[in-house]
């Protein structure tokens, strides 16, 4: 991953800019589209993603997992964000989490968010690109609930260093799903999910109820058993949110 690094000083979204390279017969898998300004990153639920120029990682990675059912699309989503746990683990950061489907958090604040976009022909995956934020340098958020490296560490980093180190650990994980280690992915998946095992508030349909994350469903849906019926329940990503 990597070989092939696209670099642009600027650019609205290197989802959208990677998801037009995959038009290209030429791109080859592993190649990353990287910039130092995205004016108009994109998020999940339709949200946008702000990062100061220079200061973060805003990447996307070209895959072509053709060898993926196209039911175990989650799996992508659980490869991305264990490879940048794995990568934070790795820099002695103890305390981060998975918080489903796939933000990565540092104690109770995102550090990293992923937007994966699928390209399908038929009942297979063509193209699926993999755009990661991840606030390296970045000090001072908009909302009280991002954080940084550089405020959980306490140093400044080199975004080149950390660009590797996070690429040679999703690769990693992505060579794992590759060899069909799925059991062993989704097992260490569920060892780092935020707020599993614990009662916590939710809210879904405009229903507020406390309930415990117990883990995911075949689809990838988080599962929620309620406090109050005992009955559980999975979600979609639009179907739920958590409260505290
Ligand atoms: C989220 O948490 O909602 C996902 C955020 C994903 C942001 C990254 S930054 C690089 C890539 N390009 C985009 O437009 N979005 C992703």
């Amino acid at each position: 991953m990597g070989g092939n690094l696209v670099f642009v000083p600027e650019c609205h979204s290197t989802n959208t800019l990677a998801l037009q390279l995959c038009q290209q017969s030429s791109t080859p898998e592993g190649t990353v589209v990287i910039t130092n300004n995205q004016t108009a990153g994109r998020g999940q639920r339709g949200n946008s993603w702000e990062a100061q120029p220079g200061m973060n990682l805003t990447f996307s990675i070209i895959l072509k997992p053709v060898f993926l059912d196209l039911k175990d699309q989650f799996y992508l989503n659980i490869i991305i964000s264990l490879g940048i746990h794995d990568y934070l683990i790795t820099n002695k950061i103890s305390n981060s989490h998975i918080k489903w489907p796939n933000d990565v958090m540092v104690g109770r604040k995102k550090l990293c968010g992923i937007l994966i976009e699928n390209q399908i022909q038929g009942s297979r995956f063509t193209n699926s690109v993999a755009g990661i934020g991840i606030n390296i340098n970045q000090q001072n958020f908009n909302n009280d609930t991002a954080t940084s490296l550089r405020i959980v560490t306490g140093t400044e980093h080199t975004l080149q260093h950390e660009l590797e180190q996070l690429l040679q650990k999703i690769e990693a994980r992505y060579l794992q799903l590759r060899q069909n280690a799925y059991a062993k992915i989704k097992s260490d998946y569920l060892d780092t999910l935020y707020w599993k095992n614990e009662l916590h508030e939710f809210t879904s349909n405009g229903e507020n109820f406390s309930g415990v994350i117990i883990g995911i469903d075949e689809a990838g849906r988080l599962s929620v058993q309620r406090n109050d019926t005992q009955e559980v329940k999975s979600f979609d990503l639009k179907e739920i949110s958590y409260l505290q």
